[in-house]
């Protein structure tokens, strides 16, 4: 494909990176997806691999046909069967009626099998069929029915030594990846990691309202490349994101990175950072939590601005009864004895809103504001959470919050949370 076309493909797919390899893979992706032909897609965890499928479906002949998406490793053993190949009423308890499956579903189309690693060996045996004859069986049925699905699967399990430990079917390996694409992890993609840097400090600056995004020292930026990142962009991102948040100084030193245990490989600290995925998975609901919460306050502050906007600018409303507004399942409902006042110009939504509490127009002001406000408040939130769940054990809080002990201590006496 031509670079220029490459490129397009890269903005419409948001996926950034300019390294050869990186290249290389969305060449063959684009090449294969005209074909029928089955595509395994590996690399370690986090390096990007589910976008690929996507590219493959639509840039085939099968674009306007289904397009299903099945992650093998969250399907539980016992009805994964039956959701892949569907079943007949009364195969089984609970059979209530017939099931058409996945495989059914996906007719003319293309069914991603993510994770496809994890599929129990039973699965395997009904899915190598499938490849093979275009039949498949379902659950507590005789009859084979045809298919015609094209399978793209993806896995960042090493595939040869589940093949050697018996986990995995041999000739359904070499059937799956009868075309293999291979993500590079993101520590091969060379400075592609400053790019990310960049898109993933801009995206957080403007999702949190953060007047300046994050940037690197050159010092930093030599850290940040060789670094391993076991967790590739998804680490990276988590990463990224929390320090936009969480660091005072706009500008990443090498001390910084330290904190949150980013070293260079070749440094003897690297065994530390060594996470558990335990401890990756709790540092990614953290986020998650914090993203969550984030976003609400932005609700809330954008329906403060927006009543302000259209009932407070013109001073028509007493500044008693400037509204905190809270967004309950998609609808907004009116709780406190204040009711908007009337105005000339009748606001969109005032009919749906939630009048919850009131404030003086120095506290609204302040609500105006608050995107920054809550993020400290955030923080201590969270901190504070920490370390109730961690019984004041201020080194499993600081782990858990993906700070080194040393910054939890000072954010400690910074908020005043000392006991
Ligand atoms: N080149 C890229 N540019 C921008 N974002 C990317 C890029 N590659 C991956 N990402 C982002 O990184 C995250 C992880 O990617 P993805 O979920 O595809 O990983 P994966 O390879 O499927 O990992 P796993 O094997 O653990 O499921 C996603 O949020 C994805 O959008
Ligand atoms: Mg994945």
């Amino acid at each position: 494909m031509q670079q220029m076309d490459l490129r397009e493909l890269k903005m419409q797919y948001g996926i950034v990176g300019r390294d050869e390899k990186l290249d290389r893979v969305l060449d063959t992706a684009l090449q294969v997806a005209r074909t029928n032909l089955s595509v395994l897609i590996q690399g370690e965890s986090g390096v990007g691999k589910e976008v690929i499928p996507r590219i493959i479906h639509n840039h085939s002949l099968r674009k306007g046909r289904p397009y299903i998406a099945i992650n093998c490793g969250s399907i539980p053993e016992g009805t994964i069967d039956s959701e892949l190949f569907g079943h007949v009423k009364g195969s089984f308890t609970g059979a209530i009626a017939d099931h058409e499956g996945y495989f059914g579903a996906a007719n003319g189309g293309t069914l991603f099998l993510d994770e496809v690693g994890e599929l129990p060996l039973s699965t395997q045996v009904r899915l190598l069929r499938v490849l093979e004859t275009g039949e498949y069986v379902s659950v507590g049925s005789n009859q084979p029915k045809k298919t015609d699905v094209r399978i793209v699967a993806a896995t960042n399990v090493q595939m040869e030594q589940a093949i050697r430990e018996g986990r995995f079917r041999e000739d359904l390996y070499y059937r799956l990846c009868t075309i293999s694409i291979k993500m590079p992890a993101l520590r091969e993609r060379g400075d592609d990691v400053l790019l990310l840097w960049r898109k993933f400090a801009m995206d957080t600056a403007r999702e949190y309202q953060i007047p300046e995004p994050l940037r690197l020292s050159p010092e930093a930026e030599r850290v940040v490349k060789a670094y391993k990142w076991p967790g590739n962009i998804r680490q990276f991102k988590n990463v990224v994101e929390q320090m936009s948040i969480l660091s005072d100084d706009r500008l990443v030193t090498p001390e910084v990175l330290a904190e949150y245990d980013i070293v260079p490989s070749s440094d003897s600290r690297e065994v530390r950072y060594n996470r558990t995925s335990a401890e990756e998975q709790s540092l990614e609901q953290t986020l998650e939590l914090m993203k969550y919460a984030i976003a609400s306050l932005k609700q809330d502050v954008e329906m403060l601005k927006h009543q302000m906007n259209a009932n407070v600018a013109e001073s028509v409303v007493p500044a008693a009864s400037l509204p905190v507004v809270h967004q309950l399942d998609n609808s907004y409902a009116v709780t406190s004895a204040h009711a908007l006042p009337e105005v000339d110009e009748e606001p969109e939504e005032v009919a749906s809103v939630t009048v919850t509490g009131t404030g003086t127009r120095e506290a609204a002001d302040e609500r105006r504001t608050g995107e920054n406000l809550n993020i400290a408040q955030m923080e201590k939130r969270l901190i504070e959470k920490a370390l109730v769940k961690h019984r004041n054990r201020r080194k499993n809080a600081a782990a858990e919050l993906g700070l080194s002990e040393r910054t939890l201590y000072r954010k400690i006496k910074d908020y005043g949370l000392e006991e």
